[in-house]
């Protein structure tokens, strides 16, 4: 069964107010374009092109003005709401029926993750059969995330939520790939102490039936954050100061759809009629003057 993709992309994102009061903040852009661009690249990276979209009631049809039916970009997407933020865990309760026993990945809406030889680590993930793949990023601020802590042949020894005290360096970067018992293990899911239901408590379920897998993310990647004002600034600057340098664009989704064909050369060119003046358009209309590279 092919692996499908969730992308979260509710939440209050209270950190960024008053920016993020009339509009979400996975909307907001990173240079050149909106936020949700970016997880989604990395989902089709991972090959997955069946995609369901979980954002607030107030949100959700500003995602379906902006990305439709996904066949743009050669995916099919599909949208739901999340009533109230009760925690990243509660996108398998929502997505059950969408997800229907098979494996899928979690990707958060905010997430932002780019680099050397992400796809292949990403491809590796979407082709294990069962249990759960999880990852490890080395940041300067553990606490302020889901930590893993893991012994010398990679069996993990401690998840912890957000700890005062992390055992390890090692953050969780906001992507799950899990096998097709995630919404039932969901379900039996109680709230934490601040009324979510955790990733880590989900997590914690594969783990202690040993079939949860850590992979890290080494230097060569970047994973960004983009919750507060400072880490969208840099977010933007980073990608600015990629794209500048060698003149490819990260997170183009047609880009990718095109050079894995999943679209053609008559969809490329309407694309490119919606951007208008931007440089996007020029950038899509310099990828159909060079040859295509099928990866
Ligand atoms: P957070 O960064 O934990 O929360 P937030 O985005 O609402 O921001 P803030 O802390 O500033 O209020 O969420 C991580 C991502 O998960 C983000 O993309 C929002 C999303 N999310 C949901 O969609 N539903 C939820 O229930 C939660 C907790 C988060």
């Amino acid at each position: 069964m092919e692996r499908c993709g969730i992308v979260l992309a509710g939440g209050t994102g209270s950190r960024l107010y008053p920016v993020t009061i009339a509009l979400s903040k996975q909307l907001l852009p990173i240079h050149d374009k909106p936020m949700i661009y970016y997880p989604l690249s990395v989902l089709m990276l991972a090959n997955i092109r069946e995609i369901l979209l979980i954002s607030t009631p107030h949100d959700i049809g500003l995602f379906e003005r902006l990305l439709g039916d996904g066949s743009q970009f050669g995916l099919f997407i599909s949208y739901a709401v999340q009533p109230y933020p009760r925690g990243l865990a509660e996108a398998y309760k929502i997505g059950e029926k969408f997800v229907q026993g098979r494996p899928s990945c979690l990707i958060l809406g905010d997430n932002l993750l780019y680099g050397h030889s992400l796809s292949a680590t990403l491809n590796k993930a979407t082709q294990k059969k069962q249990g759960a793949t999880i990852f490890g990023y080395h940041v300067s601020n553990p606490s302020a995330y889901g930590v893993v802590e893991f012994d010398r042949s990679m069996r993990v020894i401690s998840i912890e939520e957000k700890p005062l005290k992390p055992k390890s360096s090692y953050a969780i970067p906001g992507i799950y790939f899990y096998d097709g018992r995630a919404p039932s293990f969901a379900h039996q899911l109680k709230p934490s102490a601040r009324g979510e239901l955790e990733i880590t408590d989900l997590n914690k379920k594969y783990w202690e039936e040993g079939s949860l897998d850590v992979e890290l993310l080494g230097r060569g990647i970047a994973w960004l954050d983009t919750g507060t004002h400072d880490l969208l600034y840099d977010a933007s600057l980073f990608v600015k100061t990629i794209e500048q340098r060698q003149g490819l664009k990260i997170g183009c989704l047609e880009e990718i759809a095109y050079h894995k064909g999943w679209i053609g050369e008559e969809q490329l060119q309407s694309q490119i009629k919606k951007m208008g003046n931007s440089s996007y358009a020029n950038y899509l209309r310099h990828l159909l003057e060079t040859p295509r590279t099928f990866v």
